[in-house]
């Protein structure tokens, strides 16, 4: 029986398109190599942040499916990819999701299918990493199926703009793929948005992350001169955002965390070295004083246990809030990591509370934990964690935290997101 839509990798980005589109009445099902993850979602359980185990039963309850059985992807009207697009460990791209996922397709892909790579990647992937392996077996994009490049735009944990309401851009390899991806994508958001082709929407994603990474990288830059100038640098920049036009505000912080803003813009970089043999000066930079927070960060630390008399080494330092954004559980490429170990390998006593996190291990994000991993847990009670530190660091600032009970209960706090005033409060 023919579905409307096979999304291809069922995490953060694939399963809100599920969603989305099982909940505008299309036909949908979910193909992902994680057979806890399809078990898991078949028997009612989300795994992501943004749904919740009654969004799964209202999908289910819509007949969506998730299988491990590539079989399904030959029953598509639509397939839709969604898998992660990772560095490699040399720090250039990794696209063996991306081509393994398309290599499935292809050993299923039959006239009159529409492929879309949604996986955010460097320019060019779309048409000449995806479209020769789904040409292999002799169909041809444009003619015998549709192909196009539509970047994900979710943002976890964003109450406002999910993925009805936050424009879609699609890109196809011929003007009629974009016509039948932008329709496809027209059944359920609210605006779709059309590129000239596939470049130039793998294109206008790695331009808004870049946007955004080195405008976190020049205030983060700021906030390191203001500290010495006397300079309040999330005032000054409240004040530059009371300008109307002209001005996007962005706000220091402990460095960049997540998926998106200290991958994306490598992708980009990279490309631009290996095909034209030019460094991508701006993003360098960036990436050179995002990656240096941490380290910002840890002499701050030192420099106010020093004027309690007080060296890091043997101080207990609480850190508070691990992940790499506000109240959801997401802890991928948290600066907090490497700060926790140059905090650890300075002999400070490191500990932390996160109501989302209950094991941290500070070694080992990627990949299966190894026994020599350093995992911490949580402290139970956020105040008393406070109450028994030499300086207490607020990374994350959560809203289940009652910041001013904390404050209190603290000698020091060093607060890295301009969020506190106290007497026994320094902001970054
Ligand atoms: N999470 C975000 O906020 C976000 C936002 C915008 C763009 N993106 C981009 O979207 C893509 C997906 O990110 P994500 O956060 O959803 O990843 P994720 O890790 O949450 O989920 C990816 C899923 O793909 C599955 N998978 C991996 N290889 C597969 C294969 N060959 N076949 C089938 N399934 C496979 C994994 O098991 C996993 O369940 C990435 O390119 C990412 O950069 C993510």
């Amino acid at each position: 029986m023919a579905v409307d839509l096979v999304v291809v990798g069922l995490g953060y980005v694939g399963l809100p398109l599920a969603q989305a589109a099982s909940a505008a009445g299309l036909s949908v099902r979910g193909f992902d190599l994680n057979r806890t993850i399809v078990e898991g979602l078949n028997a009612g359980h989300s795994h992501v942040d943004d749904l919740s185990d009654d969004d799964i039963a209202t999908m289910l309850g819509q007949g969506f499916r998730a299988t491990t059985d590539d079989a399904v992807l030959g029953e598509a009207d639509t397939i839709v990819i969604c898998v992660p697009t990772p560095l490699s460990p040399d720090g250039g791209p990794d696209l063996g999701a991306v081509l393994g996922a398309t290599r499935s397709i292809a050993k299923h892909l039959h006239r009159g299918q529409l492929v879309i790579l949604e996986s955010t990647t460097y320019p060019g992937t779309t048409d000449e990493d995806v479209r020769p392996i789904l040409e292999a077996g002799g169909l041809v994009a444009g003619i015998d199926f549709n192909l196009a490049f539509s970047p994900e735009r979710i943002d976890p944990g964003n109450p406002v703009y999910g993925m009805v309401n936050t424009p879609k851009v699609v890109g196809g390899h011929t003007a009629a793929c974009t016509d039948r991806a932008a329709a496809f994508y027209g059944r359920f958001v609210k605006t779709v948005v059309r590129a000239r082709g596939t470049r130039e929407a793998e294109m206008a994603k790695l331009i808004e992350n870049t946007y955004r990474h080195i405008n976190i990288a020049l205030v983060n830059e700021m906030a390191q001169f203001c500290k010495p100038l006397g300079i309040d640098v999330w005032d000054a920049i409240n004040a530059a955002a009371s300008k109307p036009f002209g001005f996007q505000a962005f706000f220091p912080g402990p460095g960049v965390g997540g998926h998106c803003i200290p991958i994306d813009p490598n992708y980009l970089s990279h490309r631009v070295k290996t095909l034209l043999g030019q460094p991508f000066r701006f993003v360098e930079l960036a990436q050179e004083i995002n990656t240096g927070m941490p380290a910002y960060v840890k002499r701050r630390i030192q420099d106010l246990l020093n004027e309690q008399g007080k060296s890091l080494k043997g101080s207990t330092v609480l850190l508070l809030g691990v992940t790499y954004k506000p109240d959801i559980a997401d802890q991928r490429e948290s600066p907090v990591r490497p700060l926790a170990r140059q905090l650890l390998a300075t002999g400070a006593n490191v500990v932390f509370h996160d109501p989302y996190v209950q094991h941290w291990n500070i070694d080992n994000e990627h990949g299966h934990p190894a026994d020599t991993d350093r995992v911490l847990e949580s402290e139970a009670d956020a105040i008393a964690a406070a109450k028994a530190a030499d300086i207490v660091v607020l990374l994350m600032p959560h809203r289940s935290y009652d910041l001013d009970a904390i404050v209190s209960a603290s000698v020091q706090v060093l607060d890295t997101r301009g969020r506190l005033t106290a007497a026994n409060v320094e902001r970054l």
